[in-house]
């Protein structure tokens, strides 16, 4: 066994933390001949972030960690920042008035690809400074609405469904054409559901039967539409929105199911005027977009897999600090109160239009819950955890949730089957599943396939195991939480 220092590939900056590394030899890799070991990775760090930390995605996809069990977790945790707003900061900034200043960006990979998109485009942007407690500071030099210009490459979005599908909305109003791609995952994902609008609104879409890499033949005579999406989701909303803003006329989108409303939020603080609310959104063209100072919420999507694991475990106790309180986003909370843990909030700041406070969670049982499909849009990213709280107790039932199947990875499958693999009693649905937390999980290996969210999520349900836990391809986590396994080790208590 050895002590290394874990270095991102991309920016060579430390990682959070040290690692005890072993080697082991697999079955597969001798079947191939290849002389390579699979590192199994044991994190030994006492504290949270220290050092400066990576925000790409760096971390080789193939690093497994090990996950002991635990009795309680405790502490306080202040979750990286909002990844769906992050996004939306960069994309409005790049197509501002003069400059933006973002404090606490994302430290995840997902929203580095933005910035690396933009740059792409012409936009200049500083990502040099990070403050110890805040995070990344990110300075970018907006060109004006329809000021981008032409990508001379491809643009890389990596693993990020939100940087394809929002960024093609911006460029649907910009008249040449660039093209996006994304590593197998995102290349496996359906953007008809963008595609369809943006060609209503006058952009010539190019695709792979469907599917990424997406070449945009944008505009400069974009066509305002009344567009009906047929599944909820943020980002097509947004990728409608945001096209337009570069259209003469109001474009307005009906959703089926309210989705979270961060680009409506964030609009409105770069001074564009945006009309309706919930299910029913417009927005006139051509308004200017003024860069500004802004902060960025912690993510509630990250902070769930903390308070899953304080709802799971007696006598845990943990608070979220400078956490996102959109209404949009705290469905959690409900569903974790009614699966009886004890939960109190306090609203403390608000910052471009999104609220921000403090979580307090503290276990007190597990009781059965159904989510049902109503409650699926708002709930959309938490259900892998979710999902894993009920392998502590409890029953959890959701359907209507076939969207599950083309996130980042078919998170229906690639969920139940991890889940079994450590233990758990799971049923799989066309469009859900039925976890019974009866038993306590055996431990075992749960591989998240490149899935951000499973592997975390793989990784709260490890804790209740009776033995140590492998997942495969944790490196993933860093698309959204790179700092996740340090922090997980910070509040075993
Ligand atoms: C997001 C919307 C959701 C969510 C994703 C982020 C956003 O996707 O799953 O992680 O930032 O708008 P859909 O819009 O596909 O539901």
């Amino acid at each position: 066994m050895m002590i290394i220092e874990v270095r991102c590939a991309t920016c060579k900056v430390p990682d959070s933390s040290s690692a005890e590394i072993t080697t082991k030899r697999t079955k597969n890799t001798k079947k191939k001949g290849i002389s390579a070991f699979v590192i199994f990775v044991t994190f030994v760090v006492e504290v949270q972030v220290r050092r400066r930390t990576c925000y790409s995605s760096g971390m080789p996809s193939t690093r497994a960690v090990t996950v002991e069990p635990t009795a309680r977790v405790r502490g306080r945790v202040r979750p990286p920042g909002d990844k769906s707003i992050s996004h939306r900061y960069a994309l409005l900034a790049a197509i501002a008035h003069g400059t933006t200043n973002i404090h606490g960006y994302s430290t995840g990979g997902d929203c580095a690809a933005t910035l690396r998109c933009l740059r792409g485009l012409g936009v200049a942007i500083d990502d040099s400074r990070h403050d110890p407690v805040t995070g990344p500071e990110i300075r970018i030099e907006g060109r004006g609405l329809g000021g981008l210009t032409g990508a001379g490459d491809t643009l890389d979005a990596g693993n990020s469904g939100s940087t394809m599908r929002m960024l093609a909305g911006v460029l649907a109003g910009h008249p040449f054409p660039a093209t996006i791609d994304g590593d197998a995952s995102l290349r496996a994902r359906p953007m008809r559901r963008v595609m369809i609008p943006l060609e209503r609104m006058g952009a010539r879409m190019v695709s792979n039967n469907g599917r990424p890499p997406i070449t945009i033949h944008g505009t400069r005579d974009v066509r305002p539409i009344d567009f009906q999406p047929e599944v909820p989701s943020a980002q097509v909303k947004s990728a409608v929105l945001l096209a337009g803003l570069h259209a003469d006329g109001v474009t307005r989108v009906l959703e089926p199911i309210a989705t979270r409303d961060h680009t409506e939020r964030a609009l409105r603080s770069f001074g564009v005027r945006v009309d309706g609310d919930g299910t029913a959104v417009a927005v006139t063209g051509r308004q200017p977009l003024t860069g500004r100072v802004l902060h960025v919420p912690g993510d509630i999507s990250s902070a769930a897999f903390w308070l899953v694991a304080a709802a799971a475990l007696p006598d845990s106790d943990v608070t979220i600090e400078h956490v996102g309180l959109n209404p949009t986003r705290t469905a959690i909370l409900d569903v974790l109160r009614r699966m009886g843990a004890h939960i109190d909030t306090a609203l403390e700041d608000e910052q471009a239009h999104e609220p921000i406070g403090t979580i307090r969670i503290r276990h007190a049982g597990l009781r059965p819950t159904v989510i049902a499909p109503d409650e699926v849009p708002g709930l959309i990213d938490e259900l892998p955890v979710l999902a894993a709280l009920a392998t502590h107790g409890g029953e959890l039932s959701v359907s209507g949730a076939g969207e599950l199947r083309v996130k980042e990875s078919d998170r229906i499958t690639a969920l139940s089957e991890g889940l079994r693999r450590l233990g758990a009693d799971v049923e799989e649905q066309p469009d859900g599943f039925r976890v019974r937390g009866g038993r306590r999980l055996t431990g075992g290996e749960a591989d998240a396939k490149g899935d951000h969210r499973l592997a975390m999520a793989f990784a709260v349900a490890a804790l209740g195991g009776a033995a140590p836990s492998t997942i495969l391809d944790a490196g993933s986590a860093a698309v959204s939480y790179p700092e996740f396994f340090s922090v997980l080790e910070s509040l075993r208590a």
